[in-house]
This record gives structure tokens, C-alpha cells and sequence, in this order.
């Protein structure tokens, strides 16, 4: 949530800030704003809405070498211009951008204001920039300004800090908001996110939570929360510039769903052995007699990341015959888990920075949990604290719905079920059909991806209706789960999902020709079952859409995808509906990469 982007380099900072925020957009967009700085004086812009809106607001003379700059999604104080970062102090010398939530925000208010500080925003960033603004006539350095300034902050942050007085430094610090430093020639870049910086460097340095940093342009340091210089070692991102672009399509979501034949064979590039018909996964950093020693698997993650594990749950029972389920990590967290030895913990994120996912790892670290990562970003927050894991490969997804990530957690749960049963008792035939199965899936998604128009057509059939339910069984669940998610969070229309055994327990009451149905009906032993569910739903007059491996005569339409092994279905399955909430979502004229409400990584708690 928020973006944060900094600058300190012999160049015109400005630009460089407005392309970063632009890179950044996904992460929130309800303001912009950047500052820089230019012979010792400070100069500001804000604006409620777009980077793009921002972009028309600087003028041509906001000249300055050192700037921060920010994009943000509103948690204190509505979207308005003057709740847009930067937050200045009251004597405008400091300008502080802040991503997080600081819990403590009223009670220092009410001290500052006691003070005699008087505020301009509702927001609880402004405490930050008022505290270091008083901090800072009493101390040496910016950075130890920053440092006790934050010493009576209670809550998360990643923050850019900048002084009218000391126009070669920027301050950064992170505690539980992500920070990256990125390392130029003769210049320095600060970001929330490696995407602001990969045009210009992909050398980076990420901040430990506590950690702060000066940079300047010739160089950084790094030091702990009560000033102990630390040791960074730089790291060579793999993404470029390229993978950041929409590749000439309309939206960034279409991109992502249409590079899914590439990036699942990216997922699953050298990973499969032939020979023993096995998993290869390293970075697993566990042997066999280990992971024999697991009775169960418990997996957590949030959204999209949630429903993911639900597949993998499913993967990992059926084919390693270890009980295994998930369960959101927002809610995890907070229950005080009971950990137990012999459980291996998964926790998925795309981004590898949401929060409740970041803390339930920690909290699971904490109680001596062994905690395996199912990660998209190399070098994120949630990579970086586990035991071990298995990355994605799926290169960065920008569009603030899930589409590629998703499918490539799915695949790394087949590889890593196949992993884990191929060490207890999955024979070699089933691993083998399992193996084969995994080869034919970016062949098989090209195909389904054929069928676009086609799926374009009943998106606009549907798009009006102010409902659906989407309803799966066993292993047609969690497909279902996802495609409502996908449908509600991009298209906004209300979309619910139940396991279709659930449907005459309660929500078939809601069935009428106004609340149509996505039905998951794979061809698997269960087909017969849910066929029989299709005739319940018609009998209400209730309209259907099947997504499965046949056409069927209950249902008024249907979108058939090719078949693979019953247990690397539903993956497979997933992928009209991604399709099918694009184009509803294009139909209704919907802001499809930057859904309202919403932002792409959930920073904050
Ligand atoms: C997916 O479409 C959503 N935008 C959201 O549910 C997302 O999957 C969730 O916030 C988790 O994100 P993560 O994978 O980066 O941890």
C-alpha cells in the first residue's frame, strides 16, 4: 500500500520520482505528491487523484537534485490534497513520506499540540514529519533526528526523509513497510519497491525491519534502530525494465493472464526429473528423512494467496496423503496458533510484503515453527524469513488482481506435493503421470487462451447481472473461491462462492434467473454430483455457466478447457474465469489495473 520513491544523484530529481510513482501506481492511488529540494529550500506538490494529475501540477521549474516522492492509499484521512504526501513540518524544513500505520498517531498529536505544533492534515504521517521537525534543531545529524524521533513511534513504517539544511542526504527507515535501497553511479535511489528503481539500477540493498539509512550520492550506510552501523551486501535483481511494461495491451491484466503459457514454464523450468520422476526444489533446504518426519502441512496467505493454498492443500493430500489445509494468515495471526513440531508451515505471497503474512511467519518463527516460502518477489520481507521455499518465477505482476501469480503457486504446490509424496508413498507411475501432466500444462493454457472471444462474448452476457455465485466441488472449490474473487475485485459485481454440496444447505434460496451461476464441473469422479447440482440450480430457474471438460445440456452455456490429470485441473480450470472477470470488468468500464478500494500489496495491518 503507499509507494514510496527518493533521489539523491547529480540529476534533475523530478522526473526520475514522477516515473518511479508511475511504476508504483499499483500500489495505491488515491494522491500524489513529491518534494525536492534546491539551494536549501524545499518545495512541495500534492495532489488528490492520479500520478498523472501530479505530473500536470509540477512545473517546469521544480528544479532540485535530492527528492522523495509518494503515491498513496488513504488509511488515515480521506484522499485529499492536503492529505497527500509529503508531510512537512511546521516550519517547513523537513518532508517526510510515510508508508504504515502509526498506532500511537493521536496520543503524539495531542502532545505535540500541546506543544504549540500546529497540524495542516488528518493524517497519522503528519506526526512524523512534526516530531523530526522538532527533533532536528536539537540534534546533529538527520539521521539521529530520525532516530529518536522514531524512538516514540508505536506502529509500522517505511519512510523518506528529507532536510532544506542538508540537501545531500536522504533518511530512510523501515519497520514493517518494505524499503529498498538502490545503487547507482554517483547517485542513489530509495524505493517501497524494486519497480521504481529498475530503470535506472538493478543493484539493490533491502532494509531489515529497524534498520535505517543514510544515502547520499556517493554511497550508503546503514545502521540499527540505536545507531550500530550494519553491513548491506548488494543484490542483482533479475527483472528489468521490460517486465514492467504493458507489452502493448490495453491492460496490465491481460498481459499477466496472456504470459501464463511463459511463466508457468518458468515455474516449473528445471524442476521436474525425469529419471526418478521427482521434484527437484533446493531451495527447500530439507532431506528426505525430514520430510518424512511432517504430519502435517498448514498453509497460510491472504486473498488470492489464500485460495492458492486451498489448492495446494488439496494437492498435497491427495498426493502425498499428508492432512493438510489453509487458512488467511490475517486471521491466523491472531488466534495464537498452536505449533506443533511435526507441521510444516507454507506461507504464499506474490509480493512477499504483505503484512499479516510477514507477521504470522514471524509469529510462527517465534513459537520454533518450520516455515517453507511460496514467493513471487526474490529478496522480499517473507523470502527472506523463512526456512526455505520455492520462488515463482512469474516475473513482477503489476495489475492489482492476481492472475499469473496465482497459477504459478498453484503449479509450485503440484511440484511441491510431488516432492513430498514422491519421498513417502506416491509410486513412480502416479509420479509420472504427474510429471507428464505438469509438462502439458503451458500447451494447454495456450489453448484455453484461444478461446477469448468466446469467453469475451458471455462475460458481456453476464456483466448485468447484479450477482453470481460461483460454486465447485472438492477440487472445483477453490477455482470457485478464486474466480468470485477475481469477478467481485475487478468487476465490483457481488459474486459469492459455496461448494456446490453446500448449495442446498442455505444459498439456494437465492436462486432465481437474476443470480446466474459459474459451476466448476471438471470430469472427475465426482461429475455426476455435480451435474445433479446443475439441476437442482435449473430447477429454481436459475441461469448457468459451466466451465469444465464437456458440454452439458443443464447448463445454458459453457466454456470447455482441455483436460489434464484430475489433480492438475483445477489449475487449468482457473483460467477462463481470470479471463471471464476481465472482460465482464471491461464490459462495465471498470479501472481494471487499479481496482477502487483496493491496492497491490497490503502493507499495513
Ligand atoms: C488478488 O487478486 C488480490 N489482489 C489479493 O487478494 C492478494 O492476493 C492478497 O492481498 C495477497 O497478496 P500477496 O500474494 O502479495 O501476499
Amino acid at each position: 500500500m503507499c509507494g514510496i520513491v527518493a533521489y539523491v544523484g547529480p540529476k534533475d530529481a523530478a522526473p526520475i520520482l514522477l516515473e518511479g510513482l508511475q511504476r508504483l501506481e499499483y500500489r495505491g492511488y488515491d494522491s500524489a505528491g513529491l518534494a525536492v529540494v534546491n539551494a536549501k529550500s524545499l518545495k512541495t506538490r500534492k495532489v488528490k487523484g492520479r500520478v498523472a494529475d501530479l505530473a500536470a501540477a509540477v512545473p517546469a521549474k521544480f528544479k532540485g537534485t535530492i527528492g522523495i516522492g509518494h503515491t498513496r492509499w488513504a488509511t488515515h484521512g480521506a484522499p485529499s490534497d492536503v492529505n497527500a504526501h509529503p508531510h512537512l513540518d511546521q516550519e517547513q524544513r523537513i518532508a517526510v513520506v510515510h508508508n504504515g500505520i502509526i498506532e500511537n498517531a493521536d496520543e503524539l498529536r495531542r502532545r505535540l499540540e500541546g506543544e504549540g505544533v500546529k497540524f495542516e492534515s488528518e493524517t497519522d504521517s503528519e506526526v512524523l514529519s512534526q516530531l523530526i521537525g522538532r527533533m532536528v534543531k536539537e540534534t546533529e545529524s538527520l539521521r539521529e533526528a530520525v532516530l529518536r524521533a522514531l524512538k516514540s513511534v508505536v506502529g509500522t513504517y517505511g519512510i523518506a526523509v528529507i532536510d532544506e539544511q542538508r540537501p545531500g542526504e536522504i533518511v530512510v527507515a523501515r519497520n514493517g513497510s518494505p524499503i529498498v535501497l538502490g545503487l547507482g553511479e554517483k547517485e542513489m535511489f530509495a524505493a517501497s519497491d524494486v519497480a521504481a528503481l529498475i530503470r535506472y539500477t538493478r543493484q539493490v540493498v533491502h532494509l531489515e525491519d529497524g534498520e535505517l539509512a543514510v544515502i547520499k550520492a556517493d554511497g550508503f550506510n546503514t545502521f540499527t534502530s540505536d545507531a550500530r552501523e550494519t553491513a548491506k551486501e548488494p543484490f542483482t535483481v533479475d527483472w528489468d525494465a521490460g517486465h514492467y511494461d504493458n507489452g502493448g495491451y490495453e491492460h496490465y491484466l491481460l498481459k499477466e493472464i496472456s504470459e501464463q503459457p511463459d511463466t508457468v514454464a518458468r515455474t516449473l523450468r528445471g524442476r521436474i526429473d525425469d529419471r526418478f520422476h521427482i521434484a527437484h526444489l533446493g531451495g527447500l533446504n530439507m532431506d528426505a528423512r525430514e520430510i518424512r518426519s511432517f504430519r502435517r502441512v498448514k498453509i497460510i496467505g491472504c486473498g488470492s494467496a489464500y485460495y492458492s493454498g486451498q489448492m495446494g492443500a488439496q494437492l498435497i493430500e491427495e498426493l502425498a496423503r499428508i492432512p493438510a489445509d489453509a487458512e488467511p494468515a490475517s486471521e491466523f495471526r491472531y488466534r495464537s496458533p498452536v505449533v506443533e513440531p511435526d507441521t510444516l508451515y507454507v506461507a504464499i505471497s506474490q509480493s512477499g510484503e504483505t503484512y499479516d503474512t510477514l507477521v504470522a511467519v514471524q509469529e510462527l518463527k517465534r513459537k520454533g515453527g518450520r516455515v517453507l516460502g511460496i514467493v513471487n518477489t526474490v529478496g522480499s520481507a517473507i523470502a527472506r524469513e523463512t526456512d526455505g521455499g520455492i520462488y515463482l518465477h512469474a516475473g513482477p505482476e503489476v495489475s492489482v488482481a492476481s492472475t499469473k501469480a496465482f497459477i504459478s503457486t498453484a503449479v509450485a504446490f503440484a511440484l511441491l506435493a510431488l516432492h513430498l509424496g514422491r519421498v513417502r508413498d506416491l509410486s513412480p507411475a502416479d509420479g509420472r503421470r504427474i510429471c507428464e501432466g505438469l509438462r502439458r500444462l503451458p500447451e494447454q493454457i495456450k489453448e484455453i487462451l484461444t478461446l477469448e472471444d468466446r469467453i469475451k462474448e458471455l462475460a458481456k452476457k453476464y456483466a448485468d447481472a447484479p450477482g453470481m455465485m460461483f460454486v465447485g466441488r472438492v477440487r472445483g472449490y477453490p477455482v470457485a473461491r478464486e474466480g468470485a474473487q477475481k469477478l467481485k475485485e475487478i468487476s465490483y459485481v457481488h459474486a459469492e462462492a459455496y461448494p456446490a454440496s453446500e448449495l442446498k444447505h442455505g444459498p439456494l434460496a437465492l436462486i432465481s434467473p437474476e443470480l446466474p451461476t459459474v459451476a466448476i464441473v471438471p470430469d472427475d469422479e465426482l461429475l455426476d454430483k455435480n451435474l445433479t447440482t446443475l439441476g437442482e440450480i435449473r430447477a429454481r430457474h436459475g441461469r448457468i455457466l459451466m466451465v469444465g471438460h464437456r458440454t452439458s445440456e443443464a447448463a445454458d452455456d459453457c466454456i470447455v478447457v482441455p483436460k489434464n490429470e484430475v489433480e492438475l485441473d483445477p489449475i487449468l480450470l482457473t483460467i477462463p474465469l481470470q479471463l471471464f472477470a476481465y472482460h465482464a470488468a471491461v464490459a462495465l468500464d471498470r479501472d481494471v489495473d487499479r481496482p477502487r478500494n483496493l491496492a497491490k500489496s497490503v502493507t499495513v495491518e
